[in-house]
């Protein structure tokens, strides 16, 4: 009797050790989803996956148009433009540039002693600087400047920049 009941177990069992002998690879088993028996391409070759016709970038900064090494303002300074800028400059630039971009602004007094201090934007060295320049100084910072490409989208940067613009015309008159 306990002969049949453990002959009867191992039949039974049987399958389940098979089952694992096959899982945990003790006796191979090539199933066809083993990767090497899967089609590859190889890095840098064919077929290449190009993009859909008239797809548009949307996870990626489209590269503005370039002159030269700055790339060119492609956002006419009208008063839609100005009006955006006002805010964004007041919301990301005034805390350190101050109101009117004198480089006076609330931050600086807790400024270290030994850092560049904020620029004062209607100096004439950033004056003569083309808008592509404050553009790369906005989107990658510059020196004691962050960067600022994370708070700001190109349209917005160019929005900022229109407005600078007009803070440092006010400084002329
Ligand atoms: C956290 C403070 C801070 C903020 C915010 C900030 N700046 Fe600056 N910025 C600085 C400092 C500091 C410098 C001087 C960098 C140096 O000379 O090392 C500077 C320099 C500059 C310059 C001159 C770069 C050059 O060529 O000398 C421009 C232009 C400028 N900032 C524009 C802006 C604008 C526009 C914004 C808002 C979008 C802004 N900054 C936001 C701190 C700031």
């Amino acid at each position: 009797m306990t002969r049949r009941i453990l002959i009867t177990l191992a039949i039974l069992a049987s399958p389940l050790v098979v089952a694992l002998l096959a899982t945990y690879e003790i006796v191979r088993v090539d199933f066809v989803s083993f990767m090497e028996n899967q089609p590859s391409v190889d890095y840098q070759e064919g077929p290449r996956r190009l993009p859909a016709e008239g797809a548009v970038a949307f996870s990626a900064e489209a590269r503005p148009a370039m002159a030269d090494t700055f790339p060119l303002n492609p956002v006419p300074a009208d008063a839609v433009s100005l009006q955006r800028g006002a805010v964004l400059y007041n919301l990301h630039c005034a805390l350190c540039h101050g109101e009117e971009g004198a480089g006076d602004g609330p931050i600086v007094e807790f400024w270290k002693e030994d850092a560049n201090k904020p620029a004062d934007l209607r100096d004439e060295r950033i004056v003569s600087q083309p808008d592509g320049a404050l553009y790369l100084t906005l989107t990658d910072g510059f020196g004691a400047m962050p960067a600022l490409a994370e708070n700001l989208t190109p349209r917005e940067r160019w929005d900022v920049i229109n407005y600078v613009r007009s803070l440092q015309a006010a400084q002329g008159q």
